[in-house]
């Protein structure tokens, strides 16, 4: 049944349907980024427009977010409108066995951080590619940084012994600039032992408005995979 298409893509649509489906009528919803979450984006406007969920309102964690969101039908709200979120969904570009995160793959972890922290529920949903044993060991750290300080933070994340990559953009002559008019570093370390601690270490240094590990933030990880040749999606606890 799955001859022919990309299995990439079958697993992070079903597990974006998989996490769609958990999104209840009244919700608030923390949107997140990128190509996984964009296939929640779809199926929770297709629900809405069947009439199985109303009432709900997204807030997007980018740019990107907000234009699926309204793309889908999902009406939009700020957190100076709402007191909390029910639900959040969200990809990952590492997850650890203790459901540790490093995002920001797509330059928006800052607002994901702000917005996946504040969920009474944050789902991740990844394809099985995102599981490691230790965060950092396929994935560079994603670091926010203000453009007058990319110097010294570049030297700082240096002394922490990160490979430090100013990131560019694609059809964009010069760097990324994010939704909040910043630049992104990447860093590769070659492990990160101990996330809680290097979490705040990397963002004591002046200049840097957040990095992208997310410790402590997950609830419940979805991963996508192939058996069989369906894909199938499995909770990292069950
Ligand atoms: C956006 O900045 C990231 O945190 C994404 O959520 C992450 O890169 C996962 O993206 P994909 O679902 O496209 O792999």
């Amino acid at each position: 049944m799955t001859a022919g298409l990309d299995p990439v893509k079958l697993m992070k649509q079903q597990v974006g349907k998989v996490a769609a489906d958990r999104v209840q009528s009244g919700s608030i919803i923390g949107l997140g980024t990128g190509s996984t979450t964009a296939f929640a984006i779809q199926f929770i406007g297709d629900r809405l427009k069947s009439g199985e969920l109303q009432n709900i309102k997204g807030i997007p964690t980018s740019f990107q977010a907000s234009v699926l969101a309204k793309q889908h039908g999902i009406p939009l709200t700020t957190l100076d409108e709402v007191d909390l979120i029910d639900i959040a969904i969200d990809g990952a570009d590492e997850v650890d066995p203790q459901k540790n995160l490093i995002k920001g793959g797509g330059a928006a972890h800052t607002r994901e951080k702000i917005v996946d922290s504040l969920a009474k529920e944050f789902i991740v949903v990844v394809d099985k590619s995102k599981m490691v044993d230790t965060l950092g060991s396929t994935f560079p750290l994603p670091v926010e940084v203000l453009p007058m300080a990319i110097a010294p933070v570049t030297a700082a994340l240096q002394n922490l012994g990160g490979t430090v990559d100013l990131r560019m953009g694609v059809k964009k002559d010069g760097p990324v600039i994010t939704d909040q008019g910043n630049m992104v570093l990447d860093v590769k370390f070659d492990r990160i032992d101990d996330p809680v601690a290097f979490e705040q270490r990397v963002n004591n240094i002046p200049g840097v408005l957040e990095n992208g590990l997310f410790v402590n933030v997950a609830d419940i990880v979805l991963i996508g995979d192939i058996e069989n040749d369906q894909p199938i999606v499995r909770n990292m606890d069950a």
